[in-house]
């Protein structure tokens, strides 16, 4: 399907979605979102595509799309929420990797917290600026920045608005790596991923997903059945039995 704001590659074993919109750097309007949900739609039938990169050019995305926002009124503000977007690439089957260069502000910083691993370079600058606008983080910010690096600094930035760079989001545990070529690195780690068991690597996303929404005795329950559930795969058997074999496993899906 052609889409106008975003674009989608795929290459060795994984899919690269692109934010195209540079002339506002990469602000998401509601057609971008629209363009993602459907992408990521497109890309659950895809048996090719191992691992999912989300990047933009020389920015990931400056946020929601401020001249959008302007007049809405409270019912539109929640019409225009990316929440059921954002929802479904975090529940993605696959891993969802973001390379990051330049701005990742606002919904554009919370759209790299739906993904399982954020790489950036050190252009890469991060932050939740809403307050300045009189609205705070509506894309998930206040649940998911706090479960990744704590309250105390999801505070100080969704309170204050500030930006930080790429060292400091690695000091806080908001990325994974700092590259000197975000996407290169990213596509590297994705490809590595693509290679991994994908019936265990989807049941190990969904166990550490409902690890926060369910409680702990439930919580150590999914994680039994799921794990025994692997065991009902050729790919357990393949990954045992080459070890026994003292080869590189194969993994095929099934
Ligand atoms: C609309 C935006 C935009 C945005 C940048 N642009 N960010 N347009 N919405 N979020 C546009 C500018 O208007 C400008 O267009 C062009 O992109 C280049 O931006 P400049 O400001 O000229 O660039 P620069 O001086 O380098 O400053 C970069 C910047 C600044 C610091 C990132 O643009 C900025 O502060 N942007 C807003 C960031 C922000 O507040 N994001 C949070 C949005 S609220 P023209 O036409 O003038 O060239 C949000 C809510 C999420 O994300 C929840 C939704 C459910």
């Amino acid at each position: 399907m052609p889409y106008q704001y975003i674009s989608l590659e795929r290459c060795e074993g994984i899919a690269i979605i692109r934010l195209q919109r540079p002339e506002a750097l990469n602000a998401l309007n509601r057609q971008m979102i629209e363009e993602l949900e459907q992408c990521f739609m497109e890309l659950e039938a895809d048996k090719k595509a191992g691992a999912i990169i989300i990047t933009g050019e020389k920015h990931f995305a400056a946020g929601a799309d401020i001249n959008d926002m302007l007049e809405f009124s409270p019912e539109q503000a929640r019409a225009f929420s990316f929440r059921h977007c954002f929802a479904r690439i975090e529940a993605f089957p696959k891993p969802v990797l973001a390379a990051v260069s330049g701005f990742a502000l606002g919904g554009g910083m919370e759209l790299t917290l739906v993904c399982d691993w954020r790489i950036a370079d050190k252009t890469a600058r991060f932050g939740l600026p809403e307050i300045n606008l009189g609205i705070f983080p509506g894309a998930g910010g206040t649940l998911r920045l706090p479960r990744l690096i704590g309250t105390a600094r999801a505070k100080e930035m969704i309170f204050s608005g500030g930006t930080i760079k790429a060292e400091q989001a690695l000091e806080y545990g908001l990325i994974n790596q700092i590259a000197e070529d975000a996407l290169a690195e990213t596509i590297k780690t994705a490809q590595m991923l693509a290679g991994k068991p994908p019936i265990a690597l989807k049941l190990a996303k969904q166990c550490i997903s409902q690890a926060f929404d369910i409680d702990g005795v439930k919580a150590i329950e999914f994680e039994s059945i799921a794990w025994a559930s692997c065991f009902a795969t050729r790919d357990q058997r393949e990954g045992m039995q080459a070890f026994t074999e003292k080869r590189k496993p194969e993994f095929q899906g099934i």
